[in-house]
């Protein structure tokens, strides 16, 4: 969202996210050092509390309270996750982020194996990274080849649209799909005989989570009923805003079955960051040149882009409530002069 941000763990292990850049002479301050708990500019070495405070100018024996505070952001650490709130003033609302126990990334999930997947720096803006989760046709060609047979099928299927509670959910229903190896249902238990109904679905909990199964399974019984749950694979997106034209990109994968299996693990990682990377180069060829030279209004959108287009519609909404409701305060980069001697009677803030 346009802020440099330091983040760090003090000595007993509290994630602490500070305004980024030091108020002496703007230098990252993740490039400094941890002090124990504290924060130390590489620069020239003014310190820093976990709450901000500035404790230490070394280079001058002056009074280091004077100087400016860091924003501190309040964080929530859930999981694999560290939530934080960039609210301009208001007090976070906790009650706000999203129940994920269900995907095995709460703090109360149990029975899940969570793999933490490669970092993607993706030099485009959020919006395309949400826009290609929500529009799995893609699938068929951006990644022919990448998922294992009778995935690109999948993609092809009608997707269908649904409000619930915690999400708003694009998905697509294949049923009495044969285990046959090479699979990804079979290859997920491969010692599985018969049918399965296969769920594949994107979930939007909001701009930053998103949650694509791939998929999530219940046995196929021979009169076409839907019998028990077998197994849930999760593809988790963590979408953090970096600029207008750049975007974090986290991604986890949660699986409630086969929860030791180490080399399982390593494959579908590597299969989520070869998959990922294939994404990330479209996204980017998008942002510099379709984004320069094209014009959105002008996108032709199909059937298939619909769930996409629900979506950036939800986006739109939420900007306009926000820009409401939101009196904007002066950012912190707008830097005043503060002169520090020795003569601590000259110091302003
Ligand atoms: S810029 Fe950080 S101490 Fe000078
Ligand atoms: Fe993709």
């Amino acid at each position: 969202l346009n802020e440099p941000i330091v983040f760090y763990r003090t000595e007993s292990g509290e994630p602490v996210a500070l305004w980024g850049l030091c108020p002496h002479r703007l230098a990252p301050l993740d490039l400094g050092q941890l002090k124990g708990d504290s924060l130390r500019c590489g620069y020239h070495g003014f310190t820093f509390s976990p709450e901000g405070a500035c404790i230490d100018i070394p280079v001058a024996k002056t009074r280091p309270e004077l100087c400016r505070r860091l924003k501190k952001y309040p964080l929530v650490e859930m999981g694999p996750w560290i939530w934080i709130w960039m609210g301009d003033s208001e007090a976070p609302d906790y009650s706000k982020l999203p129940n994920i126990d269900d995907i095995g990334l709460g703090n109360n999930a149990t029975g899940w194996r969570v793999d933490v997947t490669e970092r993607i720096f993706l030099k485009a803006r959020a919006q395309l990274l949400i826009d290609n989760l929500f529009d799995l046709s893609h699938i068929a060609f951006i990644h022919a080849n990448s998922f294992p047979p009778g995935t690109n099928d999948i993609a092809l299927v009608k997707p269908f649209m649904k409000k619930m509670e915690n999400v708003f959910r694009v998905g697509r229903w294949v049923r009495g799909v044969p285990f046959v190896p090479g699979a990804m249902h079979s290859l997920m238990l491969p010692d599985a005989t018969g049918k399965a109904d296969l769920l594949l679905h994107t979930d939007f909990y909001n701009v930053g989570f998103v949650n694509g199964s791939g998929p999530w399974m219940w046995r196929s019984n021979d009169d076409g009923s839907q019998g028990e749950e077998l197994a849930k694979l999760n593809f988790v997106h963590c979408i953090t805003p970096e600029t207008e034209h750049t975007t974090h990109y986290f991604g986890v994968l949660t699986r409630n079955i086969r929860l030791n299996d180490d080399a399982f693990s390593k494959e579908l990682m590597q299969q989520s960051d070869f998959i990922r990377g294939e994404d990330r180069a479209m996204l980017e060829e998008i942002e510099s040149r379709g984004a320069v030279y094209g014009d959105p209004t002008k996108e032709v959108s199909v059937f298939s882009d619909a769930g996409a287009m629900r979506i950036r519609q939800m986006i739109q909404a939420m900007f306009k409530t926000e820009a409401r409701g939101e009196k904007k305060e002066p950012r912190e980069a707008t830097i005043s002069v503060v002169e520090i001697s020795e003569d601590t009677s000259s110091l302003n803030r």
